[in-house]
């Protein structure tokens, strides 16, 4: 009796390891779980899905990610369009609703089925903390995998706005994203868009900058989250505003508040320098004990003043270099 109860407690033991793994396998992603059911034989010949999709087919040929996943040594569930797209025969056998539409899925699912493949720059746990994971935005509403031979890379879902005078940037095709960065980040951003339109501001209009050169789109290998969406330090371009200065000003070193954004604003404003503030009201914000006593100009680094506000290598007082 003993041994048979013992292994009735086995035997509940191991069937709620296996409820364990089923409701592991629930967690995983809609790609996952289609491709976890399929067998080698539920991968087909892939001219087939030129039959129904002709034109599909003939635009995928045009796009860079067609040679990356063409390579027949790749396993069956990373190449081709089944590696996408899932298992032909599953997508055939039930009326073409098994099969992978990343449009239609939802932006969570759709995501998850591009990092099946994209460990290498993110995993999904990266991804799903950063602020754009998390209000929903896709992999898909960046970038777009098949070329449109018709209207042409940059096509799309992203309109430029005809009274914009935003110019087209150039874009790497390598990328797919939907359009250049400007016009791409600028359409779900537009108070952002709009301060790039302002007087002085960074050159990514122009084409000479992008977004993506302060800001992560999306966290790379090393996994920045959302914090870190700020990855460009002003400094990689601005070496010499940042010192070493034998006299440092606190702002400028970034012992006191925000560093660079004290005094500027990151993207554009009608100030020239792209100050925050075109009055002594810029300093006075900190040097509160100077605003009534002290009051020889408009600014405080015009010149004769202090004209090097960055610091000084030879006055304590920021009046000279
Ligand atoms: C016998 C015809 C046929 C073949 C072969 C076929 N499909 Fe389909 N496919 C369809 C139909 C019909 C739909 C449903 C279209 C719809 O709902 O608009 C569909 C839908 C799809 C969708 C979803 C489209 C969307 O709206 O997002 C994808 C992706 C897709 N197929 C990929 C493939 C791939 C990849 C292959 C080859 C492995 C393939 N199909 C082979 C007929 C076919
Ligand atoms: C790297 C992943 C990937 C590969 C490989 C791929 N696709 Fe797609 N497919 C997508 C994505 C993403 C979309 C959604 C639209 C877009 O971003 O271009 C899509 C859309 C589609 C659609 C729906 C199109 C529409 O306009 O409604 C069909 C059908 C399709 N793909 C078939 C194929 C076929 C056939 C192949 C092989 C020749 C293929 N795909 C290869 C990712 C892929
Ligand atoms: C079947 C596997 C697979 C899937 C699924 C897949 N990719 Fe890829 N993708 C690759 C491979 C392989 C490369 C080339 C090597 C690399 O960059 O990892 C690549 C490259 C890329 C690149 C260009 C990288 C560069 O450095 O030029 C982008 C962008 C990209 N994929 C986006 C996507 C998006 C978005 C999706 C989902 C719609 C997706 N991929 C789904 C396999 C895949
Ligand atoms: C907000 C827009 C946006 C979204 C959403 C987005 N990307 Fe990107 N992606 C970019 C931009 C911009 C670049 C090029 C600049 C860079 O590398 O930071 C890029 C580059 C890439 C690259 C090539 C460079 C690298 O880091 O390896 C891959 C691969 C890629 N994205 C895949 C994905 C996948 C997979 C997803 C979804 C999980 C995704 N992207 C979501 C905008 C986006
Ligand atoms: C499809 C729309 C969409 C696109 C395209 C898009 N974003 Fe976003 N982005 C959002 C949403 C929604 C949020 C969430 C917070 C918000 O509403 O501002 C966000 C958040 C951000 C944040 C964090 C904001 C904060 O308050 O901390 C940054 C930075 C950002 N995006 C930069 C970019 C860049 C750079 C690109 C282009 C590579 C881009 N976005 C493209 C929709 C988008
Ligand atoms: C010169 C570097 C730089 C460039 C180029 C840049 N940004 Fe920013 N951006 C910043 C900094 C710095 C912040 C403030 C970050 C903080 O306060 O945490 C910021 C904040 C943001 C925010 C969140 C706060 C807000 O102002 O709404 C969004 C969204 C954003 N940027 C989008 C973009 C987009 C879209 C582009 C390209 C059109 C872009 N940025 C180009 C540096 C830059
Ligand atoms: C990827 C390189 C890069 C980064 C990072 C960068 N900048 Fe710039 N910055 C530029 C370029 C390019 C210009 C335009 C120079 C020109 O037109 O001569 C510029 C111009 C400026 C100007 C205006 C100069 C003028 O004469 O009007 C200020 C101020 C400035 N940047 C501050 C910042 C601040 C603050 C940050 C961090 C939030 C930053 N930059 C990050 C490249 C960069
Ligand atoms: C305490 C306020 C303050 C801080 C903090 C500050 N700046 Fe400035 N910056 C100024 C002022 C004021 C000017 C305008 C000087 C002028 O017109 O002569 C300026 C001008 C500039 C210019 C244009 C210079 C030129 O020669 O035309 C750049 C670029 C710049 N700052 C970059 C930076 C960077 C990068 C940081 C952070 C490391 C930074 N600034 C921090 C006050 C500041
Ligand atoms: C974010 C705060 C902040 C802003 C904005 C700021 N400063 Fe300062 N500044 C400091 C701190 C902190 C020190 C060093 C401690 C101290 O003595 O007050 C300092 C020191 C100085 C000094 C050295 C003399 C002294 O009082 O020790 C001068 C001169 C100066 N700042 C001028 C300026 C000018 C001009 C501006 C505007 C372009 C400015 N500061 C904007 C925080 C700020």
């Amino acid at each position: 009796m003993k041994v048979q109860a013992l292994v009735l407690i086995v035997g509940i033991a191991m069937l709620s390891f296996g409820f364990t793994g089923t409701a592991q396998r629930k967690n995983a992603s809609f790609a996952e779980k289609l491709f976890a059911r399929a067998t080698a034989d539920d991968f087909m010949n892939e001219e087939a899905c030129g039959e129904c999709h002709p034109s599909v087919v003939k635009n995928f040929s045009a796009s860079p990610h067609s040679a990356l996943v063409s390579d027949s040594k790749l396993p069956l569930d990373k190449q081709g369009c089944q590696g996408c797209h899932g298992p032909g025969r599953i997508h055939q056998a039930e009326e073409n609703a098994e099969v992978i539409s990343y449009t239609k899925l939802s932006p969570k699912e759709s995501s998850a089925a591009c990092l099946r493949c994209h460990e290498k720059t993110m995993s999904e746990s990266h991804w799903k903390r950063t602020e754009h994971a998390r209000a929903d935005v896709a992999c898909v509403s960046c970038h777009q995998i098949h070329t449109d031979t018709e209207n042409g890379l940059a096509h799309a879902s992203v309109k430029s706005d005809p009274r914009t005078t935003v110019l087209d940037a150039k874009v790497d095709p390598k990328l797919m994203l939907k359009a250049d960065e400007a016009t791409l980040c600028g359409s779900c951003h537009p108070t952002v868009s709009a301060e790039f339109r302002s007087a002085n501001h960074h050159p990514v209009p122009e084409g000479k900058m992008a977004c993506s050169d302060c800001h992560s789109a999306h966290p790379s290998k090393n996994g920045v989250t959302t914090q870190d969406m700020f990855k460009g330090k002003c400094v990689t371009c601005h070496t010499e505003k940042a010192g070493p200065f034998i006299y440092e000003h606190d702002p400028v070193a970034g012992f006191t508040g925000d560093g660079c954004q004290e005094c500027h604003r990151p993207h554009g404003t009608n100030n020239p320098k792209m100050l925050n503030s075109v009055t002594r009201g810029l300093c006075a914000q900190c040097h509160t004990d100077k605003l009534a006593q002290h009051y020889p100009g408009q600014t405080c680094w015009n010149s004769g003043c202090h004209a090097s506000s960055h610091g000084s290598n030879s006055d304590p007082r920021f009046l000279k270099p």
